[in-house]
């Protein structure tokens, strides 16, 4: 072979390489608007690299071979779209999650919350409901728990009911014991939950003012206004417009210094309210409402 072929070669491989990546882009593309049209659920504007790679898992997942396939499956089956949508949803949690946050959190937060006559908490992607039993132990604590209500929202409803059971493996506890020591507890961690065999049941007052429900922050609207909003690890699998309109939605449900939560990975820097808030904390990402 001469050189001009090899470089022939290599100009059809690249050729095909791009082609073979428009192809992918437009079966993804096609997927989501399906999954739109069909189901509601819109994961149009989830940032593509993530979604690309949890879309081809479950491709396997599904022992099926193209995106092509999967979108078949999913138009025809919903249990197959109900599996998506969890495999897409990354429901990855842990109770008192990065124990510094919730540390901070008692220090410069709840000598705010002490002020007020009643507490209203949303917790945003709250997944399998870990940070949110956290945040009824913290208040519970702290003598704030009576006067608070905490609405735990995900998109995911096998993850909400989940939450909503309270049941958990009992084989975390190790970690999540030292997580609650590490973000400041003040009493024996274990005196919060039941074992029973490979689970552990958290002691059902600290569910009573919790109100589970469903809610997508790519599709629905502000539904009440709030002192507190916890949103972690759930905008780092969002494109820049999701990022904006989902600020938008926060900033629209948080009263008048209202304290956003978005730990360490997130930001309100580069969205468009980012002189809407001032830092708490910079680096626990923990932010208050000013205009
Ligand atoms: C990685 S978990 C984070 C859970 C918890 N906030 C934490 O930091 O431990 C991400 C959660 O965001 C939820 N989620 C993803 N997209 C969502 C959307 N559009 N609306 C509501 N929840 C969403 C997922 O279902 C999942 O439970």
């Amino acid at each position: 072979m001469t050189s001009s072929d090899y470089t022939q070669l290599e100009e059809h491989k690249a050729i095909d390489d791009e082609n073979q990546s428009e192809r992918e882009l437009i079966e993804i593309e096609l997927l989501l608007e399906g999954i739109h049209r069909l189901y509601g659920y819109d994961f149009r504007n989830y940032a593509l690299p993530s979604l690309r790679r949890r879309i081809w898992h479950h491709v396997h997942v599904e022992q099926l071979q193209s995106i092509s396939g999967l979108q078949e499956k999913v138009l025809h089956d919903r249990s197959c779209f109900e599996r998506l949508v969890y495999a897409l949803s990354i429901p990855v949690t842990e109770m008192f999650r990065d124990p510094s946050l919730f540390r901070t959190f008692r220090e410069k937060v709840v000598p705010i919350l002490r002020t007020y006559p009643y507490i209203r908490i949303w917790h945003a992607g709250c997944s399998t409901g870990e940070e949110v039993y956290s945040m009824a132990i913290l208040l519970y604590e702290e003598g704030l728990y009576d006067k608070s209500r905490i609405y735990a929202t995900d998109m995911n409803d096998r993850s909400l009911q989940a939450a909503k059971d309270g049941v958990f493996d009992i084989q975390r506890m190790k970690k999540y014991t030292k997580n609650y020591i590490d973000a400041g507890g003040m009493h024996s961690f274990s005196e919060y939950y039941t074992a029973q065999y490979n689970s552990v049941i958290f002691q059902p007052f600290l569910k009573k003012n919790i109100i589970f429900a469903e809610h997508n922050l790519a599709t629905d609207r502000s539904f009440n206004e709030f002192n507190v909003i916890f949103c972690r690890n759930v905008m780092i699998y969002f494109n820049e417009t999701l990022r904006n309109r989902v600020h938008a939605l926060f900033h629209e449900s948080l009263g008048h210094f209202g304290v956003l939560v978005l730990g360490a990975k997130e930001s309100v820097n580069f969205s468009n309210y980012q002189s809407c808030y001032e830092p708490l904390d910079r680096n626990e990402k923990i932010y208050r409402k000013i205009k």
